[in-house]
């Protein structure tokens, strides 16, 4: 994804198959004064985070879940896909708030401060407050969910979810007849987290829906991952998974619900609009001006065993979701 806002020339960050894109990354991280040493080729097998080990990661169980962990709903997996291992998914994230490469979200999120964490609700709903996560989490029993994930980066993986469905949140606070959109925020706190101290995105992170694709019962409020709390890298405590769009859709550490008349203003689409739509769903046949969106490497991959694989429509979930969005062109409105 974009690191600076327009910069034609910058590369992606996990596109690190060609020398040149190599590269070009280096020479961008040099710039910023962020070029480490484990940039290399190091976001899947070949560099673990100092300060995080997935094996030692005994999933900390946090009080508001532990009980509803014991309550959880085993699910089934309709992707009929092997998982991508938890190692990989606690190790290779985009969580700019953490740093921009593969492994700094791992290695600089564990002190992030999960307890008290509260979600502030406000916009066009009947309830609006501030909630504790606790009372966020409260009516809702928790399941597995096995989904797709698919980045705008071109890489992928199949990922067990552990999380309740966002309508049912939704329906709780009574959007209006005005709300026509959903607007999530991330938190913001530079002490915590040190990307925030950077310009390389304009904080907060900021995502949104439209009311209808939020009511859809695939759109998913994750709290855990493999049967077990979200580690802070993948968005602990709270985050959202939509499974038929793009990645950078599913924003993490979420701190405020806005329910709104008009679309959000958006964090991708605002910065790079001819990059990153609102919508941003997966969509083969719409290419990233810099790159084909036509497959995917299905972590884990090597740079000797990229694991290509073609990308679906909607990311497999066409069937159930293609129906929001006829009559629009998704083309002109990706
Ligand atoms: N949310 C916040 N707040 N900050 C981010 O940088 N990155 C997004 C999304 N949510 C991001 C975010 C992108 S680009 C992707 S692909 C996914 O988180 C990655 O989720 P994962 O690290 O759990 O795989």
């Amino acid at each position: 994804m974009l690191i600076h806002e327009r910069s034609a020339s910058e590369p992606l960050s996990s596109e690190l198959t060609s020398e040149t894109v190599y590269q070009q990354r280096r020479d961008l991280l040099k710039a910023a004064g962020l070029f480490g040493t484990a940039a290399f080729f190091s976001p899947v097998l070949l560099a673990a985070p100092a300060a995080y080990s997935p094996a030692a990661d005994r999933g900390n169980v946090p009080r508001y879940l532990r009980d509803k962990l014991r309550l959880r709903k085993a699910g089934n997996n309709p992707t009929g896909e092997p998982l991508t291992p938890f190692d990989v998914v606690s190790t290779y994230n985009n969580f700019y708030e953490f740093g921009l490469d593969k492994s700094d979200p791992a290695a600089n999120a564990q002190a992030m401060r999960l307890e008290p964490w509260s979600v502030r609700i406000d916009g066009e709903c009947r309830k609006p407050g501030t909630y504790t996560l606790e009372d966020v989490l409260k009516p809702h029993a928790l399941e597995d969910r096995i989904y797709r994930f698919r980045c705008v980066e071109a890489w992928s993986m199949v990922v067990p979810w552990l999380g309740f469905s966002l309508a049912d949140l939704v329906r709780r606070f009574e959007p209006t007849s005005k709300a026509r959109f959903i607007e999530f925020t991330t938190l913001q706190d530079p002490q915590q987290m040190p990307g925030q101290r950077t310009r390389n995105l304009r904080w907060p992170y900021v995502e949104g829906l439209r009311m209808d694709e939020a009511m859809h019962p695939l759109a998913l409020m994750a709290v855990g991952v493999y049967g077990r709390s979200l580690p802070p890298q993948n968005g602990a405590p709270l985050r959202l998974v939509v499974p038929w769009k793009y990645g950078f859709k599913s924003i993490k550490s979420i701190v405020r619900i806005r329910f709104t008349e008009t679309a959000p203003q958006t964090t991708w689409a605002t910065m790079a609009p001819e990059e990153y739509g609102f919508f941003a769903n997966v969509n083969p046949a719409v290419d990233h001006p810099r790159w084909t969106q036509a497959r995917e490497r299905r972590l884990p991959a090597t740079l000797f065993n990229p694991n290509w694989r073609d990308t679906l429509p909607f990311n497999g979930y066409a069937s159930e979701v293609a129906g929001l969005y006829r009559g629009l062109n998704l083309k002109r409105y990706f």
